[in-house]
């Protein structure tokens, strides 16, 4: 967001809206490009530098700085700025996060086929996931951020009602393509559709990695609400305390989205306030420059006082 308005990010430091207000129909013309820029006035003297002026910079009650850039094609450019602060931060980490699955879908699932032949800690933990599903009488679980649906088919040959979730269109027709007899469906764990205590499970497998800080506790509240009493979660994540940025395609194609490393401390602190009971952390790899960390947690049978 900037302002007001939803922008969709197109760089590191650019955000994009088409604007079709009347009064600026008036004054650029039917639709009005905005680009979100930080450092205007560097941006506006390397215009002036090459002969392009603009008209007043506005500066809105909300502090973003807005101005009209007199295009010698005379096509409609403006450019925003928001001021600094938490408030403002671009929200387009979801569709960043669509965006870079859907360039690699077809790459991941190919790399992925036999991930859990090869990653046998990673396959135990799935295992171990199922036991404790149908330890508590089986029902449906879901394998949200499923991506191709290798998970979720392992679930499924380990006897669970597992379906499928996931945030791009294109790993969901992949793995309804690759596991017809499973069901997947485009989604977001930010936003779960599905009803409150009506799943046996969720598992969480390297999906949670995409969703910054301030977001965590809503998703493990989605998690927490859909899950029945006595449920079982499982999440996998990436060990550390960076945020990386995981880019594919080059130049125009190049698409971005963050990834977020967390302790597992951090984790299981945000999975008791959401209401979890944390049963297990397995640490993978310690050794290795690239940890992993699967959490147990389950929403307690009665809820504690
Ligand atoms: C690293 S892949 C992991 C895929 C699979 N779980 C596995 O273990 O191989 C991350 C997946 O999470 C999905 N994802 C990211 N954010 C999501 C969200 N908010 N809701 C649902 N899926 C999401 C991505 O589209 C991608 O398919």
């Amino acid at each position: 967001m900037i302002g007001e308005e939803r922008l969709w990010q197109v760089g590191a430091n650019a955000w994009v809206v088409v604007d079709d207000q009347d009064v600026r129909a008036e004054r650029v013309g039917q639709a009005m490009v905005t680009l979100g820029v930080t450092d205007l006035d560097e941006i506006l003297a390397r215009l002036a530098a090459h002969g392009i002026s603009h008209e007043p910079v506005e500066t809105y009650s909300n502090g973003v700085r807005h101005v009209v850039v007199l295009d010698p094609d005379g096509n409609s450019l403006s450019l925003a700025e928001a001021p600094a602060g938490p408030d403002l931060v671009p929200m387009t980490w979801l569709t960043d996060t669509r965006n870079v699955y859907d360039a690699v879908a077809s790459r991941y699932a190919d790399e992925t086929r036999d991930l859990l032949d090869r990653l046998l800690h990673v396959r135990a933990g799935v295992v171990l996931f199922a036991d404790l599903v149908r330890a508590i009488g089986g029902g449906p679980v879901a394998d949200v951020g499923c991506g191709p649906g290798h998970t979720t088919a392992l679930l499924r040959e380990l006897g669970a009602d597992a379906f499928g979730i996931d945030l791009s269109p294109a790993m969901i027709e992949i793995a309804r393509r690759e596991h017809p007899g499973a069901r997947f469906e485009i989604g977001s764990m930010t936003d779960l559709q599905l009803a409150d205590d009506s799943l046996a499970g969720v598992l969480a497998w390297w999906s949670l990695i995409y969703i910054p800080d301030e977001a965590v506790p809503g998703v493990l509240r989605h998690f927490h609400r859909v899950l029945r009493p006595g449920g079982v979660l499982a999440v996998g994540f990436h060990v550390g305390d960076v945020s990386k940025i995981d880019t594919s395609g080059d130049g125009d194609q190049a698409v971005q989205a963050y990834v977020h490393h967390r302790q597992p401390s951090r984790v299981a602190d945000w999975l008791r306030e959401a209401g979890f009971t944390v049963e297990a952390q397995h640490l993978l790899n310690p050794d290795e420059p690239k940890p992993r960390a699967i959490l147990f947690a389950r929403r307690p049978a009665t809820p504690s006082r």
